[in-house]
């Protein structure tokens, strides 16, 4: 596992995991462009949580609702009332702080500053002589409320410009399309529509790397039952998440349970999936018991009737919602720093990412002993792509070629040498044991296919 963000930073900028977006313009703050092994990777989480949500799930549907909704949706949802930051200004230097942060920081996480009221936290900062970790000043602004919405304008002119929001959660759109799927589906509950895509937040303190940024994507997952089963299905769903991590990778000791304190304005329970960064724990998971607020919200507030009519039982009512969510950025994140590994090679460092093969953004590079091999090298390559991500290099010495696929987690390479000719056997390594076994060509889809069965999610 690493123990610093600055080493997990540099490994994917050179790697090509990640880029700070718009770089050759000097970057815009807290903002990343996945490349094209972080892309692959961040894919292959995508691709594990639609088996284990939807796939795998009975009456589990997704769906992919657009990102900007009727301005509406977010009145009825509460967010234009209240999804607000405390924020807090240092007068002297200008350093804008996240108030509930702060305190848990500056405190050392002694005082959870996420339960604090706003004259609570502003009585904490000047008993306690806080000076600004910036500037060393003490001299704080009040605390304000910060909007964590990003408005938007559409209209035909100038003049009857309206505003419109970039999702904040992308929770609304499976709500208010309970009934569509509802119908469509001829679904009874429980049922669950999940969703993967985009979200927005104006964050007053984004940081450590790409875990807190201005644009993320949640893979979210609704369940809507009757009243009276939501806490059985919330502490289920609790344990399907923590499951569902520690089968992309992460280990049991890294994880831990942090339930809220102070509950969201539709929550009835809420608990995190944390994640030990080596900036601190972090929630990667939300589990959230939103009880009927949500759909009793639109209803009221579009005139829709929400009720669900129960055959079973020939009642109507609004159903219960248990929410599950999940960050794939910050997924990402986490299984890079428990897959990077440093280890001690013949008095030299092998840097080894030790990825899931599911997740590997290449499962395969096909390396030519000698330049002798490529055409029948290339020849493999077109074979396997067809079934697996593959890679090609035919650069350096066959041991560097080995150390560059360690290095970005490829389980297997296979290596075409000059005994391929005769008995048309390839070698294929290891990743992990560095071990080598002849296969015939005729059996290398079965022979990865049958190595990758053993780590499917
Ligand atoms: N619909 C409920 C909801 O949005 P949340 O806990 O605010 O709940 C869900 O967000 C997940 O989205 C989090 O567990 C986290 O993984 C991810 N997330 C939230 N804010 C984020 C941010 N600023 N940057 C990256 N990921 C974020």
């Amino acid at each position: 596992m690493v123990k610093d963000m600055q080493t997990i930073m540099n490994f994917c900028k050179s790697k090509g995991f990640m880029y700070q977006g718009s770089e050759i313009y000097g970057g815009i703050a807290n903002v990343w462009d996945f490349g094209p092994l972080g892309c692959r990777l961040k894919n292959n989480i995508k691709d594990a949580w639609r088996k284990r949500y939807i796939q795998e799930r009975e009456n589990s549907y997704e769906i992919d609702a657009s990102i900007l909704m009727h301005p509406r949706v977010w009145e009825a949802s509460g967010h234009v009332a209240s999804f607000y930051d405390p924020k807090i200004d240092c007068k002297s230097c200008q350093t804008r702080f996240r108030a509930d942060n702060f305190i848990t920081d500056i405190s050392n996480g002694k005082v959870n500053g996420d339960g604090l009221t706003y004259e609570e936290m502003e009585q904490y900062i000047e008993k306690n002589n806080i000076k600004c970790p910036v500037c060393g000043k003490h001299d704080f602004t009040k605390i304000r409320k910060f909007s964590q919405m990003f408005e938007t304008y559409r209209g035909k002119t100038e003049e009857d410009k309206s505003i419109i929001y970039l999702r904040p959660e992308n929770a609304q759109g499976e709500y208010v399309n309970f009934l569509n799927v509802q119908r469509t589906m001829r679904a009874k509950l429980p049922f669950s529509i999940g969703q993967i895509g985009k979200a927005f937040r104006n964050e007053i303190t984004p940081g450590n790397f790409n875990f807190r940024t201005i644009e993320f994507e949640q893979m979210e997952f609704q369940t809507f039952c009757k009243k009276g089963k939501d806490s059985e299905i919330y502490n289920y769903f609790k344990e399907y998440a923590k499951k569902y991590f520690m089968d992309l990778g992460l280990s049991e000791n890294n994880l831990r349970f942090h339930d809220h304190e102070k509950l969201a304005h539709y929550a009835k329970e809420a608990c995190d999936i944390e994640y030990n960064f080596p900036f601190g724990w972090g929630e990667i998971n939300g589990t959230h018991n939103r009880t009927d607020y949500d759909l009793k919200r639109h209803q009221e507030f579009s005139g829709k009737n929400m009720e669900y009519f129960d055959q079973d039982t020939n009642e109507k009512y609004i159903p219960y919602i248990i929410e599950s969510t999940i960050g794939p950025d910050r997924t990402v994140l986490a299984l890079l720093c428990e897959a990077y590994t440093e280890e001690n090679l013949n008095d030299e460092i092998r840097v080894v990412l030790k990825l899931n093969p599911i997740l590997a953004p290449y499962k395969i590079a096909v390396l030519p002993l000698t330049k002798k091999q490529t055409e029948k090298s290339k020849e493999i390559l077109k074979e396997l792509s067809y079934y697996f991500m593959c890679m090609y290099d035919e650069a350096g010495t066959i041991g560097k070629r080995y150390r560059r696929q360690d290095e970005i987690g490829t389980p297997y390479c296979i290596t075409v040498d000059y005994d391929t000719e005769v008995d048309n056997c390839v070698t294929v390594r290891d990743r992990d044991t560095m071990k080598q076994e002849r296969v015939n060509i005729c059996e290398l889809v079965k022979y990865i296919n049958s190595k990758l069965n053993k780590y499917k999610i």
